[in-house]
C-alpha cells in the first residue's frame, strides 16, 4: 500500500472508530445441538470500516454473519443492523436489511444457469420490479464494471470466467442494490497471490469511493495486513478482541501467537512494510483501475 493510501485508511479507521456502530451484537448465543458455536459474544461494526474477522475454522465466523443478515435465528441475544433488529420477522424490516447489506458467501453461490448479467439483476428484479428492462440492464453493467470485470462478462456464464472473475461477479450482485454495507466470507480463498491482491485492491477501493462498511471474513493474512482498519478474533465462544491490528498481534493467547505470529505471518508483515514504502503496486489508492486478470 501506498504511503498516501495507508494515510487515507488510517484517517478512515480513525473516523471508524468514532462514529457510530452500524451493526451491534449483544449476548450473541448459538447452539447446534450440544455444541455451543457463540455464548455471550459481543461485537460492534463501526460505520465507513474494513472489519476484518479472523478466527479457526469452525469457531463460527460465518455462523456469526448469518445471524447479523437474519438468516438463522440465534438461540439468544440482540443483534442491530443500521438501528434495526435483525432477529425481526417483520416483513418491512427484512426488506430494509436486505436491500441494506450486500453479500458474497463463502461457496460464491451465483445461479450457475444465469448469465452474469441476470445474475446481478436478480435483486433488481426483486426490489424493484417495476424497473425497465433496459434500465435494469444498464444498471447490472454498471456493477459488473465497478467490480473490475470487463463489459463482456455480462453475457457469460458463471462456468466460463476464472474463479477471480466469478468473485468479482458476485461482488457486482453484492452491489446490485447499492447497499451501504457489505459481508464478505472468504473473497480471497481459492485464488492466487496476484488475483487475491488485485481483489483486496477492488475491496479497499470500492470502500472509499461508495462510502461502504465492509464486513470480511478471511483467514488471507495479506488480507489483514493491505485493507483492515480493525480486526475481530473469533475464539472460545466470542470475540476474544477487536482492535487494529497493531493491538491485535499482541494479545496473549495461544491461537493468535500461532497465527500472527508464524512465517506467514511475518512475510504478510513484509509484504505491507514493502507495499508502505512505495516499493510494491498492489494497492494504487482509490481510483485507480483494479488490475486484476478480470480486467483483460
Ligand atoms: N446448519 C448447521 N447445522 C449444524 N452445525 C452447524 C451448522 N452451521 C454451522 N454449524 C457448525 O457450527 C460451527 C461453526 O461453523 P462456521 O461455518 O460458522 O465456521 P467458520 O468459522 O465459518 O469456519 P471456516 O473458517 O471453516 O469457514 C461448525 O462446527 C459447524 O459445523
Ligand atoms: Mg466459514
Amino acid at each position: 500500500m501506498h504511503a498516501a493510501a495507508t494515510a487515507t485508511s488510517a484517517t478512515q479507521a480513525d473516523m471508524a472508530g468514532a462514529g457510530e456502530p452500524v451493526v451491534s451484537v449483544r449476548g450473541l448465543v448459538n447452539r447446534f445441538g450440544e455444541q455451543v458455536v457463540h455464548d455471550g459474544l459481543d461485537l460492534d461494526v463501526m460505520r465507513g470500516e474494513i472489519l476484518g474477522v479472523v478466527g479457526g475454522s469452525g469457531t463460527g465466523k460465518s455462523v456469526l454473519m448469518r445471524s447479523i443478515l437474519g438468516l438463522r435465528q440465534p438461540n439468544d441475544g440482540r443483534i442491530e443492523v443500521l438501528g434495526i433488529d435483525a432477529r425481526s420477522d417483520d416483513e418491512d424490516d427484512r426488506r430494509l436489511i436486505e436491500r441494506s447489506t450486500g453479500v458474497l458467501f463463502q461457496d460464491g453461490a451465483l445461479f450457475s444457469s444465469l448469465t452474469v448479467g441476470e445474475n446481478v439483476q436478480v435483486p433488481l428484479k426483486e426490489h424493484h420490479p417495476d424497473l425497465a428492462d433496459s434500465l435494469r440492464y444498464e444498471l447490472a453493467l454498471l456493477k459488473v464494471k465497478l467490480a473490475g470485470l470487463p463489459a463482456d462478462a455480462l453475457d457469460k456464464l458463471p462456468s466460463q470466467l476464472s474463479g477471480g472473475m466469478r468473485k468479482r461477479a458476485g461482488v457486482a450482485r453484492a452491489l446490485a442494490l447499492d447497499p451501504p454495507l457489505l459481508f464478505l466470507d472468504e473473497p480471497t480463498a481459492g485464488l492466487d497471490p496476484i488475483g487475491a491482491a488485485a481483489f483486496d485492491h477492488l475491496i479497499r477501493t470500492l470502500q472509499q469511493a461508495l462510502g461502504l462498511t465492509v464486513f470480511l471474513i478471511t483467514h488471507d493474512l495479506d488480507t489483514l495486513y493491505a485493507i483492515c482498519d480493525r480486526v475481530a478474533v473469533l475464539a472460545d465462544r466470542r470475540v476474544i478482541a477487536c482492535a487494529p491490528l497493531a493491538e491485535v498481534e499482541q494479545l496473549d493467547h495461544p491461537w493468535v501467537r500461532e497465527y500472527f505470529h508464524g512465517p506467514r505471518a511475518r512475510a504478510a508483515r513484509q509484504a505491507r512494510d514493502r507495499n508502505d514504502s512505495g516499493d510494491g503496486d498492489a494497492d494504487a489508492g482509490p481510483g485507480a483501475e483494479p488490475t486484476s486478470e478480470a480486467s483483460h
